[in-house]
């Protein structure tokens, strides 16, 4: 079995919880929060005995588990990441995994060093049999003449920033807004299926504290380009499409990725696969085989694949973050350094 211990006890990692029960190969055995109370009654409610943490050194230095999942405040992941990494614990750490390309950098070089330790973003459509499906039909289009990929949903947390208040996906401090957010998955969509682009530019549309709460950025690349409509303060309702010449992918979400089809002209094929129940179930499917063959070249393979995908998303959210000039305090945190 393959133990884990969570960081950050919010809905998301109540359903990856969930989707490790259902994968069968896990056992949650330990949990961090701010709160020792919060750590066990988040157990409890997944019906499992843990063991509850609230210092942070004390749960690395725990050999009751060898991986960990982290779902805390983006602006946290990197230097958990780090402690979990020199703990010599694997990283399951949720997007986005660094709020800049110099811990990106940091995380590499650690990484080098310790190299039995796993760690992996959790950009969980990236795993999803319909995201590869669209890799797929885009590497076969002889001609492509760019995208147009919307994600875009009303933050309920935007009620609490409305009503004055600073909720970390809002906050410049926490290394949130709608790009880092949602822009993430489009970021995942763009450099996966095109690649990275030459030039990239954002123009966000700014609240009141300076953090975008939605946006339009704009990726180039030789001969096309590839938009990316994101927003957490709005609803959209449009299609995502990848334009080849007469033939267009049209998908329902770019980043929920429930219907595909590629309709050329008259005619139309629906690409799609059903997805699994628990939209964490392929990600997890993914890490639990890599994580039970640690030793395999395959699974170091894949891990550096992934990673290389990870680390040139942030630098795309990056440049795109310095073009609409949004700063975090991540980013000054690393400018004192
Ligand atoms: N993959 C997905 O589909 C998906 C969906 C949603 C979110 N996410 C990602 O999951 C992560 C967490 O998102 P979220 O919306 O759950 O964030 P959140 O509510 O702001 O924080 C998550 C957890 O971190 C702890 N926390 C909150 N504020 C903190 C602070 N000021 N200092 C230290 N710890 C704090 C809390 O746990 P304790 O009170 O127990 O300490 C909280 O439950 C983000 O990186 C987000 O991008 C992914």
């Amino acid at each position: 079995m393959l133990k884990l211990g969570v960081i950050g006890t919010g809905w998301i990692s109540k359903q990856f919880v969930e989707a490790i029960q259902e994968n069968g190969s896990w056992e949650l055995t330990s949990v961090f929060s701010r709160s020792i109370e919060k750590a066990e009654k988040f157990g409890e409610e997944l019906g499992l005995n843990i063991i509850g943490y609230r210092d942070l050194e004390q749960f690395f230095s725990s050999d009751d588990f060898d991986v960990v999942y982290i779902a805390s405040p983006n602006s946290l992941h990197f230097e958990q990441s780090r402690q979990a990494i020199l703990a010599g614990k694997h990283v399951i750490v949720e997007k986005p995994a660094c709020s800049n390309p110099q811990e990106m950098k940091i995380i590499q070089q650690l990484l080098y060093k310790n190299n039995n330790v796993y760690y992996f973003e959790a950009a969980r459509h990236f795993h999803e049999p319909n995201f590869l499906k669209v890799k797929d039909t885009v590497k076969q289009m002889n001609t492509i003449q760019g995208a147009t990929l919307t994600y875009m949903k009303y933050s309920s947390k935007y009620d609490d920033f409305l009503a004055g208040k600073e909720p970390n996906v809002f906050s410049l401090d926490f290394s949130g807004g709608a790009l880092q957010d949602l822009g993430v998955y489009l970021g995942y969509d763009a450099v996966s299926w095109f690649g990275l682009p030459e030039k990239v530019q954002y123009v966000a549309t700014k609240l009141r504290n300076g953090i975008d709460g939605k946006g339009l950025a704009l990726l180039s690349y030789p001969g096309y380009t590839v938009t990316l409509n994101i927003g957490k303060i709005a609803n959209s309702y449009l299609k995502s499409e990848v334009y080849g010449l007469k033939e267009t992918i049209v998908m329902d979400n770019a980043a929920d990725l429930e219907e595909i089809r590629l309709i050329d002209g008259t005619s139309e094929q629906l690409l799609t696969q059903k997805a699994a129940a628990n939209p964490m179930a392929a990600e997890v499917s993914d890490f639990t085989e890599i994580l039970k063959n640690p030793t395999s070249l395959s699974s170091k393979q894949k891990m550096e694949d992934w990673l290389a995908v990870c680390v040139q998303v942030n630098h795309v959210l990056y440049e795109l973050r310095v073009s609409a000039e949004i700063i975090f305090r991540a980013d000054e945190q690393m400018r004192e350094k």
